[in-house]
């Protein structure tokens, strides 16, 4: 997989990485769903070697599944990491990797920006079992003041939601290397890479959705973690990953580098099976073979929209980091390629003129997602953020009547009749 990386595309990558040219099995040129949970051994001390770790081998559905391997080692080579794990969902992706490095006593920063799944990891398993977290501006200097010697990591989104800050990640690396954390980075909205590959600025985990772009058709909820194996985990910070087995190992001496990815593999497939099915890699793996394609549409048709709302007179706020009017514009346009993203939000003057847009529209779907072929649209003060207290959506930049929409691959000039038609509507109930 890596020689693959270095030789080919993104557009190449997407089709190709992680499988072999066909099914060694059967021929069958698209990569197989392997509905099994289990596999026959060869022998007695067949099963005892792989079981031991000493050659290569699936043990149990729970751990190992060749389809999900194929979209684990895709998802890796897309976005230049060592090693690749596929979970059940983004947020099971989320909650491995944090387990993996808290502990009491120890400390997290996260951005106060942040998806409120995140969130709710940090509230509900990190703080009670121990671990204090700080939650603060995504920017290099708010980080290095946060930092204590039990720092265990920072985490950021590469495209906050939904206010569409983009963090300078090569700035954050600096201070993260420096402090001798590892930097971690959701990159749901950096499309798998194509928008944005964190770990070519200094990112040391990747944690992806692939419920959104990745699958791209709202067809199934998965995540992924990737490791580039660029950190060292020191045992003063991290001594879960010193500590001896059985059989005296350690996560560090097993695996180096890629020792998170070991201990993310053992403790969220293997203790809490957080296991991705095979049928939903079969899905995300289709999603990917026309990743890029699909995402270039969307940017390019969310920045036509994001203009074309900024004209309309109901409309106070356009929040788009593709703008020049927005506050992360220059920084997005050093962090991110082919495009600022499918995303925009926008505020309208009137209260309750968001409700009524959000009742009127005929081709956008009202719904909890995005990242979807279809465009979808929400409100996300009384949906997606209403857990958070209404002081952190307001820092967050969430506003009650902020409609976020996810921009599909419909011809964007429909799009505009469906929106021109639904902030009509708007104006005759206002
Ligand atoms: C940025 C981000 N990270 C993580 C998640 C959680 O992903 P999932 O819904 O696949 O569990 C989401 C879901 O909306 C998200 O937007």
């Amino acid at each position: 997989m890596p020689d693959m990386a270095d030789e080919w595309g993104f557009d190449t990558l997407q089709l190709h990485a992680g499988q072999e040219e066909s099914d060694p099995a059967s021929g069958a040129r698209a990569v197989p769903i392997y509905a099994t949970s289990s596999y026959v051994f060869e022998g007695a001390d067949h099963a005892a070697a792989v079981f031991a770790g000493e050659v290569e081998g699936n043990q149990y559905g729970r751990m190992h599944n060749p389809t999900v391997q194929v979209f684990a080692e895709r998802l890796a080579a897309l976005e230049g990491a060592k090693r690749g794990l596929a979970l059940s969902s983004g947020q099971a992706a989320t909650t491995t990797t944090m387990l993996a490095l808290a502990r009491p006593g120890g400390h997290l920063i996260v951005s106060k920006e942040l998806f409120g799944g995140t969130f709710s990891v940090t509230r509900r398993l990190l703080e009670p079992w121990g671990c204090r977290v700080s939650a603060v501006a995504a920017d290099p200097e708010a980080i290095a003041a946060a930092m204590t010697p039990e720092t265990v990591g920072v985490w950021v989104e590469t495209i906050a939601n939904p206010s569409g800050t983009v963090p300078d990640l090569a700035a954050i690396a600096r201070v993260t290397r420096a402090n001798n954390v590892p930097f971690l980075v959701d990159n749901t909205w950096g499309c798998a890479g194509y928008l944005c590959r964190p770990i070519d600025h200094g990112a040391d985990i990747v944690v992806h959705s692939a419920t959104k772009w990745i699958g791209g058709h709202g067809t199934f909820v998965g995540g992924a973690i990737l490791d580039a194996g660029t950190f060292m985990w020191p045992e003063e910070r991290f001594p879960a990953f010193h500590q001896r087995d059985q059989k005296g190992r350690t996560y560090v001496s097993r695996a180096g580098s890629l020792a998170f990815s070991v201990r993310a593999f053992e403790l969220g497939l293997f203790t809490m099976g957080m296991t991705l099915s095979p049928y939903a890699a079969f899905l995300g793996l289709q999603g990917l073979e026309t990743l890029s394609l699909r995402v270039q549409r969307s940017c390019d048709s969310a920045a036509e929209l994001a203009r074309w709302f900024e004209q309309r007179g109901e409309i106070k706020t356009v929040l788009y980091p593709g703008l020049e009017v927005h506050p992360s514009h220059t920084v997005a346009s050093k962090m991110l390629t082919n495009g600022y993203g499918a995303v925009f939000c926008f505020e309208t003057h009137e209260s309750g003129a968001a409700k009524a847009f959000l009742d009127n529209t005929r081709l956008a779907s009202h719904l909890a997602n995005i990242g979807d072929a279809k465009t979808v649209i929400i409100n996300p003060w009384t949906t997606t953020h209403a857990s958070m207290p209404e002081s952190e959506r307001l820092a967050a930049g969430v506003t009650p009547n902020l409609v976020r929409v996810s921009v599909g691959l419909e011809r964007v000039d429909d799009l505009k009749r469906d929106f021109a038609q639904a902030l009509e509507t708007v104006n005759i109930s206002s």
